[in-house]
């Protein structure tokens, strides 16, 4: 098996360090345009390797797609993260050629890869990739929604005092901080509904963290998270090459389910070694729909301005 992480930022580089802890691969691939830093952060990595006890090769690469050669999955984390006071929408203009790129050179070289687009505004980026490089829509995935649910078990973990991996809960939509939505009707805690346990005000205040839980990190460390990013990144890439066939909200394309076409939104999906392979439907309620119509026309929206791009 052989995974290529695009982009050895801090998200890049975050979740090649959890991919060779896991020993997803017995090759993965960072790659980045910057002279040097993907063969450093490799180097790097591979001096963990007898700390840690991991066998994965980890190799980098200065733009050089032929290393890639052969990848199963592709994971884009190239571009530019957010500032304090931005939105994820604003790095529309820089990060889409970036991205359109970056699917045209893994493919170019790994036919059947699979796409896992991290690059923001994540939801555009991976309609973008689905679209410029017409593979079937089981194979171009966004992650957004792992990383939101995670973020949404943290809030709710704290106003109730317990361990976040008895939680479970979902957030789908848009990954953005008006677009997401925290299903806090679904959540559950050991199989009881959240609601048993806090008031309807904490629950709101949980959804309202959660949804601006990417703004309030960029504010504290001055750019865009990297650990959870990093982190949901490889869980997406485990369950793939393990063929977990595991549910976790991602970016997908939808063509009916929950009521849209032609967009790539958060939904349940069943993951496994084709990429995607099921919308799972939770059958929503007339006011959770009513959110989810209003985050497509705001990403439907975004999406619209990919065509003014050159
Ligand atoms: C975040 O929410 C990187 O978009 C990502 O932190």
């Amino acid at each position: 098996m052989k995974v290529t992480v695009v982009g050895a930022g801090a998200v890049g580089a975050t979740c090649a360090d959890n991919i060779a802890r896991k020993e997803l691969c017995s090759e993965l691939v960072l790659l980045d345009i910057k002279e040097g830093v993907a063969e450093g952060k490799a180097m790097d990595l591979m001096q963990t390797a007898t700390l840690l006890g991991f066998d994965t090769k980890v190799v980098g690469s200065t733009n050089d797609y032929t290393k890639t050669a052969g990848t199963d999955v592709a994971v884009i984390t190239s571009g530019i993260p957010r500032k304090p006071g931005m939105t994820r929408e604003e790095l529309i203009g820089i990060n889409a050629g970036i991205v359109k790129g970056v699917t045209e050179n893994i493919l170019a070289h790994s036919p059947n890869a699979i796409i896992i687009v991290i690059s923001n505004p994540m939801d555009t980026m991976t309609y973008l990739a689905l679209k410029s490089s017409g593979l079937p829509k089981n194979r171009v995935i966004g992650m957004g929604g792992i990383l939101d649910s995670s973020r949404f078990k943290y809030y709710l973990s704290t106003a109730m005092n317990c361990s976040p991996n008895d939680l479970q809960g979902v957030v789908i939509g848009g990954h953005g901080d008006t677009t997401m939505i925290p299903l806090t009707r679904l959540a559950t805690y050991c199989g009881t509904p959240v609601a048993n346990h806090l008031d309807a005000d904490t629950l709101k205040k949980v959804a309202a963290d959660t949804m601006v839980g990417g703004a309030t990190l960029t504010g504290l460390l001055g750019t865009s998270a990297w650990y959870a990013p990093g982190a949901a990144g490889a869980a997406l890439v485990e369950a793939i090459v393990r063929d977990e066939k595991k549910l976790m909200p991602c970016c997908v394309s939808l063509e009916g389910e929950y009521g849209q076409q032609d967009i790539c939104l958060g939904v349940p999906v069943i993951i496994g070694r084709n990429g995607w392979e099921k919308i799972v439907d939770y059958k929503l309620t007339e006011e959770e729909q009513a959110a989810f119509n209003k985050s497509a026309d705001a990403v439907r929206n975004m999406n619209g301005v990919l065509s003014t791009l050159a």
